[in-house]
């Protein structure tokens, strides 16, 4: 197994420098999950972790970026996020049980915390230092999305397509680190390869049409090409012949790419649905990056609207469908390096090397030269 990027530049003591292990603030031992060196932290994005309606009475342990949180629901029924480490000798609170009264409480000693995180000892009632670290909880979208408490809410992603429904989400476990994860979602080659249904086949391969632009904060990519066939797509109103058009725009604040899908027939007309999926590759841990993904439709031609409820099944299930196919092969490729040193990258790859560098200066908010430094450890450590 290939060393993980953010592994190699820990163990180096780049970020560790700022990061000591061991040291910092109270709690901060907390984020070291499993082993694994801790990536940097991104809780100034607010990031889904979980649908809103899987968090009830029982607490809830979710993970971002290495580090682990206990969800739980206060006394007012108000989503809560805790460190998911008791300060006191480090029991994942998730484990525990929320109290009648709300508080969040301890599965060993039972210490309990309200939603701020302000604790209490049962055995020693005059304990200080208590407390442990509290997050922001934003229910949204049918989400609960989590961020530092000083994350402002203008903050929030703008993912919400004008003009569209809203008609469903889902999540799906990427077994990959987020680069590989992101990398999968950036160009359409592997489609006839990797997908069944979306799309052209093999042998349509060479006709494609593609462009690409990268951007200070985002990349853009379209491709359009001969829809396969497919008895899904049927479902979509769509006709023998007609052309695929799958456009993107990939962004950092967090990590989401925002796919249109639509398709016209041999003269360029319309079909009458225009779907878009919003998708959030949320990394949990240095191996896995959890997808959540929101469905929109746009109805073009108003006579269709009868046959609204049938195509938005359809096309949820069709990206359901699709984003398996990419979680089902992705552990095929996850051992892929960080660095793209020595691959023989094409055309359909450009936007790939401009991410690494917003990926590290947006997301992950490294200044250029700690951005060239991190380029430079991961090729010297063979990843
Ligand atoms: S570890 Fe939580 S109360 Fe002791
Ligand atoms: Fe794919």
């Amino acid at each position: 197994m290939g060393r993980q990027p953010w592994v190699g530049h820990l163990t180096s003591g780049w970020l560790g420098q700022r990061v000591p292990r061991g040291h910092g603030r109270q709690g901060e031992q907390w984020k070291y999950v499993a082993g694994m060196e801790p990536m940097p932290d991104v809780t100034r994005f607010f990031h889904p972790v979980l649908p809103a309606r899987t968090l009830r009475k029982k607490p809830l342990r979710v993970e971002l970026a290495g580090r682990a949180y206990a969800l739980f629901r206060d006394g007012t029924g108000k989503a809560a996020a805790l460190a998911d480490a008791c300060p006191h000798r480090f029991a994942p609170l998730s484990a525990g049980r929320v109290r009648k009264d709300g508080r969040l409480e301890c599965p060993y000693h039972g210490w309990n915390f309200d939603a701020e995180g302000r604790g209490r000892s049962p055995s020693q009632p005059d304990l200080k230092r208590c407390d442990t670290r509290a997050f922001q909880v934003v229910e949204r979208h049918g989400y609960l999305w989590l961020a530092d408490r000083d994350a402002p809410l203008s903050a929030f992603p703008d993912f919400v397509p004008e003009g569209f429904e809203f008609t469903g989400s889902f999540s799906m476990l990427f077994r990959a680190p987020l680069h590989v994860a992101l990398d999968n979602f950036s160009e359409d080659e592997h489609t006839p390869f990797v997908h069944t249904r979306l799309g052209w086949d093999d042998h349509d391969t060479g006709g494609i049409e593609f462009s690409a632009e990268n951007h200070e904060d985002r990349t853009e990519v379209h491709y359009r090409a001969p829809q396969r066939a497919s008895w899904l797509v049927r479902l979509l109103l769509l006709k023998p012949g007609d052309f695929f058009h799958n456009d993107w725009v990939t962004r950092f604040d967090p990590v989401r790419a925002g796919y249109t899908i639509r398709w016209t027939g041999k003269a360029g007309e319309p079909r009458p649905f225009t779907h878009h999926y919003a998708i959030f590759m949320v990394p949990e841990t240095a191996r896995t990056t959890r997808f959540h993904v929101f469905a929109f439709l746009k109805l073009l031609d108003p006579r269709y609207r009868p046959l609204l409820p049938v195509v938005s099944r359809a096309h949820r299930v069709l990206a359901w469908f699709e984003v398996r196919d990419d979680a089902l092969f992705i552990p095929t490729v996850a051992d892929t390096p960080y660095s793209m040193k020595g691959m023989r990258l094409g055309k359909y790859d450009k936007p790939l090397i401009h991410q690494r560098k917003l990926l590290e200066r947006i997301y992950f908010g490294q200044g250029t030269e700690e951005a060239a430094a991190l380029v430079f450890l991961a090729q010297s450590s063979g990843t």
